[in-house]
């Protein structure tokens, strides 16, 4: 209730030997409206004083001063605060109308860092679903760290290593053609990398030629490291189409080859503290002190080679040296989770102390139309198509309802990957759940587009006043507008609230109810009629403008001004 500060005032000028934090924590919404807006229970204030809360509530009323305040009211136990609505409307709308885009700004962080393990897809893949949540949560919580006064450092760890290189190289090689990979790059290289596991299925020999070439690799072998960089390269390319269609931009693009000559120190740290161990020719680390239900943590194969869990200890550290950061912190996908809890329990016992702020934040799976997507299969949904699927619903809609809008493509770009981005954000991050276009790019219902839509309507009205909003002297009396202006009030708590869970679908409910909670207050008023409380009205609509567009940026959706 972060508007109440005059009832917190008030009521510690009668109860001074009670913090303000501890009054504000107590404080409730009265079950009824109409018993007042903020409600002050006196229960656990009787033990102290040695009297009944009734006659605690009355006598506290009697000495409270009201003149803050509609009424303050002792009811049974309860002391109701009617608040002085026209007030705390005058002072919110001024409040936002000050900050911006920047409302609901704290410095909570004071200018830590936090790192952010994010996307990250492996290359001479398409991006699948699951990458994409990553990107767009990533992003996310990148901005409301942001927003909560921390400085975000958003790291791609590219999957860019591993044994399916040799494979790669060596279809590559043996019935490849560089023509092939340069007019269609991951496609071409998927086509091998499936026809490559088709064949072995026959001849099995094919995955020691595989390893093979991935061992000169990992030897520096130039010949391997010339084709494994281009197919970096060329992936590279098309995961950048992919993110400046999203708008999201990387700090790091060090994925997990940077972390080859990185490793040693891991290694090293482990022995000296005695963590390593052998089994079956192979190096582990036994996690069961931990957590007995932990597997071993496997730091090198019987061949030598070193794993996924070695590059990420080595990248945690690295990390660590390179940003100093106050939170570390991996969007990856809930199936991911234990790797996670391994690697945690491995820095654990190397006794960094930073091991706890190293955090896996996991997700929930994408269904595509009720199916899942295998992409040794091949049946993978390209995330290029559903951006341009989307595009193409968007601008359909938008020719309906607004065919005279100047640069149509470019808002139906912003609302068709909008409409993709938000739906992605407004599901409980861990819930699993199925991808509908026709249901995603919507102008109408729980949908990224009806809050653009929203912005834009206020917007418009804004453009149709004609004035400009008199910010130093707001004031509007119309109970209309209360839960707009609560809602409005909401927002730095909610901002606190969503990077606390790591949770932007908290941002996302926030501004879809915001939407809702003014387009029932635009259906029923007559926002341009010229009276004395015009001039509030448009406060409130640029109000509502602003932190729309604030909840969306945060969400990394853009906040078209037409459409
Ligand atoms: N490339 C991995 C995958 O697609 C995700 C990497 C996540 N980040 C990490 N530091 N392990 O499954």
């Amino acid at each position: 209730m972060a508007e109440h500060q005059t009832v917190i005032t008030a009521l510690s000028a009668v109860l001074p030997d009670l913090a303000p934090a501890d009054i504000t924590s107590k404080l409730e919404a009265p079950k009824d409206a109409k018993l007042g807006d903020v409600a002050f229970p006196t229960f656990t204030l009787a033990k102290v004083l040695k009297k009944a809360p009734q006659m605690i509530a009355a006598e506290l009323v009697e000495n409270i001063d009201q003149s803050a305040f509609e009424k303050v009211v002792a009811t049974g136990p309860y002391i109701n605060f009617f608040l002085d609505k026209k007030e705390v409307t005058a002072q919110t709308l001024k409040t936002v109308l000050a900050a911006g885009l920047d409302y609901g700004q704290n410095d909570d962080g004071k200018g830590a860092n936090i790192a952010l393990d994010m996307s990250s897809p492996n290359i001479a893949k398409p991006m699948s679903m699951g990458h994409l949540r990553s990107t767009v949560i990533g992003n996310a919580l990148a901005n409301l760290s942001a927003k909560n006064g921390y400085n975000p450092v958003k790291i791609n760890h590219l999957g860019d290593w591993g044994t399916q290189f040799g494979k790669l190289i060596y279809a590559y090689k043996t019935w490849g053609s560089e023509e092939e990979v340069k007019a269609d790059p991951i496609a071409t290289l998927l086509k091998y990398y499936v026809e490559f596991h088709d064949k072995a299925k026959e001849n099995p020999e094919l995955d020691d030629e595989g390893r093979a070439w991935f061992k000169k690799l990992e030897d520096g072998d130039p010949e391997a490291h010339k084709l494994w960089a281009w197919f970096r390269e060329e992936s590279l390319k098309e995961f950048t189409e992919i993110y400046d269609r999203l708008g999201i931009t990387f700090d790091s693009y060090n994925g997990e080859a940077f972390y080859n000559d990185k490793m040693d120190r891991v290694v090293k740290a482990l022995e000296d503290k005695d963590l390593l161990e052998e089994s079956q020719g192979a190096q582990i680390v036994d996690l069961s002190k931990v957590n007995e239900n932990l597997t071993p943590a496997m730091i090198k194969r019987t061949d030598g080679a070193t794993l996924y869990m070695t590059r990420d200890l080595a990248a945690a550290m690295y990390r660590k040296d390179e940003y100093n950061f106050a939170k570390s912190l991996y969007v990856v996908g809930g199936e991911q989770r234990e790797h996670f809890q391994q690697l945690k329990a491995v820095l654990s016992l190397l006794d960094l102390p930073w091991a706890d702020d190293v955090e896996h934040i996991p997700f929930g799976l994408i269904t595509f139309n009720g199916k899942k997507m295998s992409t040794r299969k091949g049946d993978v949904v390209l995330l290029k198509d559903v951006l341009d699927d989307a595009h193409e619903l968007a601008l359909k809609q938008i020719e309906e309802k607004n065919p005279t809008l100047a640069n149509k493509d470019q808002v139906a770009e912003e609302v068709g990957a909008g409409a993709v981005v938000f739906h992605d954000l407004m599901n409980d991050r861990t819930n699993n759940f199925d991808f509908k276009i026709e249901e995603v790019v919507r102008f109408e219902g729980d949908t990224g587009p009806y809050v653009q839509y929203t912005n834009a309507r206020a917007q418009s009205i804004l453009r149709k006043a004609g004035v400009e909003v008199d910010t130093s002297n707001i004031s509007l009396d119309d109970a209309a507008t209360w839960d707009t202006i609560t809602t409005l009030n909401e927002f730095p708590k909610t901002v606190r609230r969503a990077f606390l869970n790591r949770e932007p679908s908290i941002v996302a409910k926030f501004a879809l109810h915001l939407a809702r909670t003014f387009n029932k207050y635009y259906a029923n008023s007559k926002i341009l009629a010229d009276d004395e409380n015009k001039n509030g009205r448009l406060a409130l609509v640029a109000a509502v403008s602003d932190t729309l567009s604030a909840s969306l940026q945060i969400l990394g959706v853009s906040a078209p001004k037409e459409m």
